[in-house]
Parts: C-alpha cells; structure tokens; sequence
C-alpha cells in the first residue's frame, strides 16, 4: 500500500483540530492497553501519546503505508517510545496466534480492504482472554441515513483514501468471535457522514468461555 507523502502530512494537519475532540477518546483507547500492545493502521502515531508505557512491555505498531509509518517512528522518537514498526496489513499480521495481550486499532476498520479477515487476524495474534480495543465510526442505525452512506461511499472512498462510512463494524467484530465487554456510540461533531462513532472493548474468550480456543 504506498500512499503519498503529501496525505500522511495533510492527515497530521487535518487531524489538528479534530484533537481537542478525539484525544480523550484516544486516551480512553490506548490508555487501557496492557502487556503486549499491537497497534494495527497506527497511522502518523496519534495514539502513542497515550500508551501508559508503565504496563506496557511492547508496543508494535503495524501500518502498510510506509508515509504515514515514518510519520509515527518520527512522533514515537520524540516521545521516547520503543515503537516496533511493522510494514503489514492487517489482513496478514505477521505475527504467530497469541502474540498480544491487547490490539488497538483507531478509524482503521473503515479502511482495510477486508474487515472480516482483517478482524479474524486480530482475534488470532491475541491470546485468549485478550483485548481489542477499538474507536470507528460506522453506519448509521437510521435506516435512511444509511441508504445515504452507501449511495455515497464510492465517492467517499476516492477522497477520503480508501475509507467506507458505511461499515457495520461493531456487528462485525461480534461476528469474529470476539465478546463485547464495552460498546458506546456517540457522534463527533463536524464528522459529515462519518457517524456514528462507536468506541470499545472487546475480548478474545478465555479457554473456559464459549468460543474459548478457537481461531
Ligand atoms: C484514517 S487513518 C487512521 C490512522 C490512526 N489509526 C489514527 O487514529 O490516527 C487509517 C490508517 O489505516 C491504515 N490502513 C489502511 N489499510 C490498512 C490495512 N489493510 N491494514 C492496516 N492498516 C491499514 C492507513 O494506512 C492509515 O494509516
């Protein structure tokens, strides 16, 4: 996935603004994660700021386009941050079934190519009982609204690098077996047909609890 250099420094700028509202989600987000963090799509690093590196013992942050990725190994430096980078998809996470105690992936699942294999992956490199910790915006529960989403997302991808407002995310990440310990919506203002915004924990069951063990 190569991208552009000229969007990974228009995305840093344009997320400027938005960081007075964002950043108490991010925190939210990455301030829970624990032990073995991998962070899929993390984009120019605007979550790294958050890790609380006191009970994080590794941090991988994986992102496919090397622009936006040089982008985060330049913040994690000055932030003094032992930040893994990792070139992969999160189709394809290069890493063995039970490699993390926590995933983090923020406004990256209305990106991936494909959300199901790309939550299937995450579900597989954690180990049991692990969590996902997530913040996306999804498809509108009004039926109308929605029918918008979808007529309008062809365009919205080309502008707005590969991104679908209209992903039932949250569904989609029961469907991969994951169990849903937190859900909340809420809307961002200025988000256009970005919205709703969910944010979340999910959990890879335990070996006791159904859906326990599998991949
Ligand atoms: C909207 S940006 C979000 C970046 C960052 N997570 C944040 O919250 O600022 C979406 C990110 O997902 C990355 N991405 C796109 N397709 C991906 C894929 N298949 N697997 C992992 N990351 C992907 C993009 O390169 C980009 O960095």
């Amino acid at each position: 996935m190569p991208g552009h250099p000229v969007f990974a420094a228009l995305y840093d700028l344009c997320q400027r603004p938005a960081a007075r509202i964002l950043d108490p989600w991010r925190h939210r987000v990455a301030g829970g994660a624990e032990g073995r963090v991998l962070e899929v799509g993390v984009g120019t690093g605007l979550n790294l700021p958050f890790y609380p590196m006191d009970r994080v013992v590794r941090l991988v942050g994986l992102e496919p386009d090397p622009h936006m990725g040089r982008r985060a190994a330049a913040r994690a430096r000055r932030l003094g941050l032992p930040l893994e980078l990792v070139a992969a998809p999160a189709e394809e996470i290069p890493f063995a079934s039970g490699s993390f105690d926590t995933v983090v992936a923020t406004h990256v699942f209305c990106t991936v190519v494909d959300p199901r294999r790309a939550l299937a992956e995450v579900f597989r490199v954690l180990r049991p009982g692990g969590m996902f910790r997530f913040l996306e915006h999804v498809r509108a529960s009004d039926e109308r609204a929605a029918r918008w989403q979808d007529r309008l997302t062809p365009v919205w991808r080309r502008v707005a690098a590969g991104c679908h407002p209209n992903r039932p995310t949250a569904e989609e990440i029961e469907a991969a077996g994951f169990l849903l310990d937190e859900l909340e919506h809420f809307d961002m203002p200025g988000a256009g047909l970005a919205k709703p915004h969910i944010w979340g924990v999910a959990r890879r069951p335990g070996p006791t609890e159904p859906g326990g063990g599998q991949e």
